[in-house]
């Protein structure tokens, strides 16, 4: 009845004894290890006995997937009929620069453009002639999403604000925060709306009605952890002001519009009176007056006349006491008819340079 226990032991040991002396075993890291969504992971697994990996097969393979490996080496080289989502995006790579990879032991997984779909559990199989091992590491994605959008509605004396944001995984938390004249205040989002993307990933949703008038600055954080949040925030009073100034930007115009039209009827009407005069002077036989009169030629031409105002005609004409400002006394008489020059016989005549008399 012993025989076959001894048998048994004897081959027991002899197993043993050969695999502590080609013992394969693995060191993977403990710690959950983070990717972010899109991006690039090492997964380290490393034999213990820093055994040259590279005659060895190795084999990374998701829980209850031995059979289908996201990798697999073999024979020297990576065999690449195997899953089809990884065979671009998954290789063999030193764990950290100081490693010289497969040939010191080092048969850590690289996985690049990560996806939902890899957060998870990691099997490193390696097995040898006599002696295989196997070993996991745990593998966490999140992905950080879209800065916040803040939209804003007004009403009489209260603005609706709301804030999204897209991209997420998982989950995120979201939070107002106003800065008024009374100090800083939380929100709880009481209006909280999660969606889920095509490609999983989650859409965060909410709005806060604030007080206009005593909200300056509004915030809106989105959180996954302490090192991974966005936030966007906005000063409604600046919002406010600007739109203030855009009011009076639009009366300002207008008014300056009205000025410029006011403007332009008055010098519309006063060439037209000009022109109207104009022609009637140029009817009068004293004196040919050039077609295009050039107020800058005739200013070059100006003479100072004084009057004599014994001989004047005081009845038509004004004077002041040295006779060299006249007004018209007449003008309803002499309307439209010119300068009545036959009201003055005598006159002096001044230039800069000289001084002479006519009648
Ligand atoms: C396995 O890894 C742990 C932590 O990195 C380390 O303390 C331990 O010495 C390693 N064991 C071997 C045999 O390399
Ligand atoms: C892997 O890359 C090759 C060439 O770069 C490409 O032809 C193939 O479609 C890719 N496979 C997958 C699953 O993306
Ligand atoms: C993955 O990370 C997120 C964010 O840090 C955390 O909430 C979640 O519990 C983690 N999941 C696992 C499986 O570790
Ligand atoms: C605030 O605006 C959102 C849309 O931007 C709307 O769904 C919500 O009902 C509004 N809240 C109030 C109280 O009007």
């Amino acid at each position: 009845m012993k025989e076959p226990f001894v048998c048994f032991s004897v081959v027991f040991l002899g197993v043993r004894l050969i695999m502590a002396s080609d013992t394969i075993a693995i060191n993977c890291t403990k710690a959950v290890i983070k990717g972010k969504y899109g991006s690039s992971v090492i997964l380290p697994c490393w034999l213990t006995s820093e055994m040259n990996a590279e005659s060895l097969e190795i084999r990374w393979y998701r829980p209850d997937q031995f059979s289908s490996p996201l990798l697999f080496y073999q024979n020297h080289k990576i065999i690449t009929k195997y899953q089809d989502t990884y065979r671009n995006r998954s290789s063999l790579t030193a764990r950290n620069p100081q490693s010289a990879g497969l040939k010191q032991g080092d048969v850590s997984l690289r996985l690049d453009n990560l996806g939902l779909q890899d957060i998870g559990v990691f099997h490193c199989y390696v097995s040898g002639d006599k002696s295989y091992n196997d070993n996991t590491v745990k593998l966490n994605v999140t992905a950080l999403g879209s800065l916040p959008f803040l939209s804003l509605k007004y009403y009489h004396d209260s603005v609706n604000v709301s804030c999204s944001s897209c991209g997420w995984f998982p989950q995120p938390s979201l939070m107002w925060k106003s800065t008024s004249e009374k100090g800083d205040a939380l929100s709880d989002p009481q209006s909280l709306i999660y969606s889920e993307q095509e490609n999983g990933l989650f859409c965060i949703y909410s709005w806060v009605i604030l007080s206009s008038s005593d909200s300056n600055l509004i915030s809106c954080s989105v959180t996954l952890s302490e090192d991974e949040k966005r936030i966007v925030s906005m000063d409604l009073g600046a919002r406010l002001s600007v739109d203030n100034s855009g009011v009076w930007k639009i009366l300002f115009t207008l008014a300056l519009l009205c000025v410029l039209a006011l403007v332009g009827t008055g010098l519309f009407l006063y060439r037209k009176h000009k022109s109207e005069y104009e022609k009637v002077n140029s009817a009068e036989p004293v004196g040919e007056q050039p077609k295009d009169t050039n107020l800058k030629d005739l200013r070059k031409a100006a003479v100072t006349i004084t009057f004599d105002m014994e001989t004047c005609n005081k009845e038509y004409l004004r004077f002041n006491s040295q006779g060299d400002v006249v007004r018209d006394n007449a003008a309803d008489k002499y309307k439209g008819l010119g300068f009545p020059y036959e009201l003055c016989k005598m006159a002096s005549v001044l230039t800069p340079s000289q001084k002479s008399h006519f009648s």
